[in-house]
């Protein structure tokens, strides 16, 4: 070794450790050590504290069959076993093979698939695939939303301000709002509106040169970590016609919102559209390997036949991840644990709904599936959000980092670090209705923290 010293050897020195040398995401250099976890089990984890803790957040939207499932550890650990990983040039079985399950269970004609390492990678692959298959340099993409960490994929996660330091860039990329109804940037009521943030993206497009100036319009169909924002009915089928009508491909990023989170294998079926592109991770293995995958259109991935394609990685295809979504693609359908999503998410969002008849500081309660959202505001008639959207880089203590706090020591995780004024419950969708009473017993407690920002 080139440095003297040994390993921390004790749960304090380690954690001293951690606190000067490790970096963490999105966030200032934390003083103390984070909980340390040391197993989970379904719906549930424990940290080195002893505490068994209630998981209502699927770790960022991911963990979506639940931890620890033998099914997923066994195939995984006979993967390993035979084969851990192999250059990308070679095929290997559960990479063909989950090419195959990628086609059967996503919707119309995607047929061809690129398969990397997780969201951002699908995502800045859908940005390439698009850009060299139109070969032209525009992608348009929505305000509050957020693709990536990645030079295009973070560049096209626009109004997050997680891209305001580093817009480095996906070429050049046209900002539009989202339907976003509770705040509409047009002022605007659905349905009174007739679309108009539809219809704004038609009249930008008309305006910067037409369609052929444009590659593609990128879109979250349910957004995430920008505050559960569930579009109306009318919003993708609209967008789908003006994306055929200006010639311009339409990409959906399902990393959040795919496999069963919204109650539907992925959310662009709840409005019966096609996407010429589909990026997805998180659910796609649950988080038990590292895994992204972009589908395209048979169109779109027949043009490479007579076009280089240009993007790929060492671990392109990895096979313990594709071994993992072999094996965890099936629960999804054997466990049911779509339709369990579909119709307990419906509970979750009535239950979540009585939160909002007694606590001030939630000012809408909106989702789709077991991905439901609170909405904070200092005033409910107002609306006037609870936190700016710079609030993740002031310094210090803030309404969500408080009630993070709080949750903590009632015994549960929300999705509370995310840039946007919600407060997310995405719990694992093996979820039974007990636990999600109990997950809203404990954020009931929990919401007297952000009740008392509220001001009248
Ligand atoms: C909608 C969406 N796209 C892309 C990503 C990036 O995925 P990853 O963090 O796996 O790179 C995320 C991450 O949360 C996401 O929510």
């Amino acid at each position: 070794m080139n440095k003297n010293g040994a390993l921390p050897n004790d749960r304090v020195a380690l954690d001293a450790y951690e606190v000067e040398n490790l970096f963490p995401t999105w966030s200032y250099l934390p003083e103390k050590a984070p909980l340390r976890v040391v197993s989970a089990k379904g719906v549930r984890f424990t940290t080195e504290d002893g505490r068994e803790r209630l998981d209502f957040s699927s770790c960022f939207v991911s963990h979506n069959i639940g931890h620890q499932d033998p099914r997923v550890i066994e195939a995984v650990t006979r993967q390993l076993n035979q084969l851990a990983s192999f250059a990308p040039t070679f095929s290997t079985e559960p990479r063909a093979l989950l090419a195959k399950l990628l086609e059967l269970i996503t919707p119309g004609d995607l047929t061809r698939s690129f398969i990397s390492l997780g969201g951002t990678e699908a995502n800045e692959a859908a940005i390439k695939i698009a850009l060299q298959y139109t070969g032209r340099r525009r992608i348009i993409s929505r305000y509050r939303t957020y693709h990536g960490d990645t030079a295009a994929a973070m560049g096209v996660s626009v109004g997050d301000f997680r891209s305001w330091p580093q817009e480095t860039g996906a070429g050049e990329v046209t900002r539009v709002p989202q339907p976003y109804c509770y705040r509409c940037m047009f002022g605007q009521k659905y349905p009174e509106c007739g679309m108009r943030c539809v219809k704004y993206i038609d009249e930008v497009i008309e305006l910067e040169g037409g369609g052929e100036k444009f590659a593609a319009i990128i879109a979250e169909p349910v957004t995430g970590a920008n505050g559960i924002i569930v579009p109306p009915k009318e919003y993708f089928p609209l967008l789908r016609e003006l994306c055929d009508r200006r010639g311009i491909l339409l990409i959906a990023d399902e990393v959040m919102s795919g496999f069963g989170r919204t109650g539907k294998w992925f959310a662009m079926e709840h409005w019966d559209v096609v996407p010429d592109i589909l990026s997805m991770s998180k659910g796609i293995t649950s988080g038990y390997v590292p895994l992204g995958a972009t589908i395209v259109r048979k169109h779109i991935g027949d043009h490479f036949k007579d076009h280089f394609f240009s993007h790929g990685a060492t671990y392109a295809g990895h096979a313990l991840g594709c071994a993992a979504a072999l094996a965890v693609i099936p629960i999804y359908e054997s466990d049911g644990l779509i339709e369990n999503s579909r119709v307990l998410g419906a509970y979750l969002l009535d239950r979540a709904r009585e939160l909002q008849d007694r606590h001030p500081s939630i000012g809408d309660v909106r989702g789709l599936g077991l991905f439901v959202g609170l909405e904070l505001v200092k005033n409910r008639e107002t609306r006037e959000p609870m936190l700016g959207v710079d609030f993740k880089i002031r310094r210090g203590s803030n309404p969500k980092t408080a009630l993070a706090q709080r949750l903590a020591e009632l015994g549960m995780m929300a999705v509370t670090a995310n840039p946007s004024n919600v407060v997310a419950l995405a719990p694992p969708l093996i979820v039974t209705k007990d636990e999600i009473d109990e997950g809203i017993a404990i954020m009931d407690e929990a919401l007297a923290v952000t009740d008392a920002y509220v001001e009248n």
